[in-house]
């Protein structure tokens, strides 16, 4: 199931965010695709917030992986933007459907290493503040976390 909505804040952005994070569970895997400035560090900071992560969530650019411990549910942030054309065997597998959710920037460098079932979110940017979301499940629970998307958003 896909839905598209418009988010037209930094802070809708990081609300989309902290209504997701309570619908994962671990081995979850979300593929954050988009370009530079186009709002998936900022959604990622909206998920850590709500699962009452206390470091802020800072662009994990230079930080292949950043894990966060302190909530109710581990969080893995891989940021792959540095890893195009690189050896990719750093050991990323163990935190991709492990015991926490894990949200992924760049997956296109990461290919090899994805699983079949993840969660999609395409963000684009429209202009000024408003960002185009784009949610796309591949199967049952995510599908499910779609839908409420769908029906709040
Ligand atoms: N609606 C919005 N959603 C998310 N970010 C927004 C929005 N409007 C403006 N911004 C700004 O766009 C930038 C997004 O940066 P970031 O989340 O780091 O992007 P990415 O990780 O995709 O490169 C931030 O400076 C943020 O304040
Ligand atoms: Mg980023």
């Amino acid at each position: 199931m896909k839905y598209t909505l418009i988010s037209s804040s930094k802070a809708k952005t990081q609300e989309l965010g902290a209504f997701l994070a309570p619908r994962f569970r671990a081995g979850d895997v979300v593929l954050l695709k988009g370009d530079l400035g186009a709002g998936k560090t900022t959604l990622t900071a909206g998920v850590a917030k709500a699962l009452h992560v206390e470091d802020d969530v800072i662009s994990p650019t230079f930080n292949i992986l950043k894990c966060y411990f302190k909530g109710t549910l581990p969080l893995y942030h891989i940021d792959a933007y540095r890893l195009e054309n690189q050896n990719i065997e750093l050991g990323l597998d163990e935190y991709i459907e492990g015991d926490g959710v894990c949200f992924i920037e760049w997956p296109q460098f990461i290919a090899p290493l994805l699983p079949d079932e993840y969660l999609s979110i395409t963000l684009t940017n429209k202009g000024d503040d408003k960002r185009e979301i784009t949610l796309e499940g591949n199967n049952a629970h995510f599908d499910a976390i779609v839908n409420d998307v769908k029906g709040a958003f």
